[in-house]
């Protein structure tokens, strides 16, 4: 038994701090190390526990061995996601939800995890996929082996992240034990458990990107002008700057053969709604599917102006009195704007960020779809079917080779043009049509971000765990 991934509580310190009106006392024990064998200096993890856990206390009616175990991502952009802790200055951190959590009495486990631009410091990748699944598989690895000497149920462990770390997190909640990963944790030395969860929190996952491209255009073909923000980060602040431009004339070409395609992925998913009818799209990109879609919307439209929103602040919401009639949905996608040119996720020069998550020890970027590698425009390889399929959350749903955590938690902003609303729609319902647990909305006038609605996150957690 590799005794060196023994967790060791005396190690902690002591610490508070303070949101909102509430002081939280924890105990921090940080930088350790979650494999036996790790290849980058982020394999490393933070746990907090509230203090009154070792002391025979309780916190919002959890104890040391029944308290829920939180593990937020740091992942965006599919970069390395660095081990976060509260009031860290850094742009990445989430630190404020990690002292919310302590608040509610959850144990917090954050995790550095390799991305796409780790490398040995030899001129070799380290961190192209897997390797963000894999070290977050470690990290839940190492929990459970400390079941009984790290606080907190490990039982009761909730990923939680937010767009590529979102991905991160509903990919964790499909791939439980998948076998896949399993030669490259031994390779790291992973601690010998399971690494299947509870429960996913992921705000606007990223995920399902072989199948991104086409629904992106399924979504916004017929728009031309995109619009997205630069960042950029100085002294640790986000800086974003607006750029704007027009799909060339082939982009224009190639816009609608991908969304031609992706009615017959749709359709081959047999999709079904609440009562069970199917959810299709014919040739045309029309159906009950989109109709769907819309519903959501205009659910969350409604719930938006239930609260005092104006919600036609946004073209195409149709309202009558105090009803949301309508959304028409080419006017609203125009008042949302298009984010991205063509392909949205597999860019032809294979310089867009998932190109290089899918580079490989020695190649610094590949396609990831056919389609984009039929037209690439820059020599290019396309990455194996297997590694695409291994790191893509729906794979596992159709599958069945894994085991699927039972609750979900998915939000997806209603404005955000990150990847087409019919990527986590899919998830959705994939999810729920399969019996597991799901909560799933569009919250209105919401841009890609997460971790927004932090009170409703965790009264959803405390209704499953308490
Ligand atoms: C993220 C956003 C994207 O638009 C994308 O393509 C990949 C990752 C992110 O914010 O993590």
């Amino acid at each position: 038994m590799p005794t060196g991934l023994r967790f060791d509580e005396t190690q902690g310190q002591s610490a508070t701090a303070t949101m909102g009106a509430e002081t939280v006392a924890y105990r921090a024990s940080r930088d350790i190390s979650y494999v036996m064998m790790p290849v980058d200096p982020i394999q490393r993890l933070n746990v907090f526990v509230p203090e009154a856990y070792f002391h025979g206390g309780t916190v919002n009616g959890y104890q040391r061995v029944t308290a829920p175990i939180f593990m937020p991502n740091t992942v965006g952009g599919y970069l390395p996601g660095p081990r976060d802790f509260p009031e860290n200055p850094d742009a990445f951190s989430r630190g404020d939800t990690i002292v919310r959590a302590l608040q509610r009495g959850y144990v917090v486990v954050s995790a550095g995890l390799r991305g796409r631009t780790s490398t040995d410091g030899q001129g070799q990748n380290t961190g192209k996929a897997p390797a963000f699944i894999v070290d977050m598989k470690a990290a839940v690895r190492y929990v459970k082996f400390n079941a009984g000497w790290l606080p907190g149920n490990p039982e009761r462990i909730i990923t939680n992240g937010t767009s590529a770390g979102g991905a991160t997190s509903a990919l964790m909640g499909a791939s439980g034990n998948a076998d896949f990963f399993e030669t490259r944790l031994q390779e790291l030395g992973a601690a010998p458990a399971t690494d299947d969860i509870f429960a996913v929190s992921a705000y606007c996952p990223i995920h399902n990107l072989e199948h991104a491209d086409a629904a992106y255009e399924w979504q916004f073909k017929g728009i031309n002008q995109w619009h997205r923000q630069k960042v950029r980060v100085e002294n640790g602040r986000k800086i974003c700057t607006p750029v704007h431009g027009r799909l060339t004339p082939n982009e224009q070409r190639l816009s609608p053969e991908l969304s031609a395609a992706f009615p017959a992925y749709l359709n081959g998913l047999a999709l079904t709604d609440q009562a069970g009818n199917p959810l299709t799209l014919d040739a045309a990109g029309e159906g009950s599917f989109k109709t769907q879609i819309i519903h959501e919307l205009l659910a969350s439209a409604q719930h938006a102006l239930d609260a005092g929103q104006d919600v036609t602040k946004y073209a195409g919401v149709i309202v009558k009195g105090h009803t949301v009639t309508r959304i028409d949905w080419p006017q609203y996608l125009r008042a949302i704007t298009r984010m991205k040119s063509v392909p949205a996720f597999d860019a032809l020069a294979v310089n867009n960020p998932e190109n290089d998550l899918f580079g490989s020890r020695l190649t610094a970027a590949r396609h990831f779809t056919s389609f984009a590698q039929k037209h690439t425009t820059v020599p290019a390889q396309l990455a194996d079917a297997d590694l695409i399929a291994a790191v893509n959350p729906l794979t596992y749903l159709l599958k069945k080779q894994s085991q699927v955590a039972p609750h979900w938690r998915i939000r997806h902003g209603a404005a955000d043009r990150d990847t087409s609303f019919a990527i986590p729609m899919i998830l959705a319902t994939k999810l729920r049509n399969q019996g597991y647990d799901v909560d799933f909305a569009m919250p209105w006038a919401t841009p890609h971000s997460g971790d927004y609605d932090l009170p409703e996150l965790f009264d959803w957690i405390d209704q499953l765990c308490q």
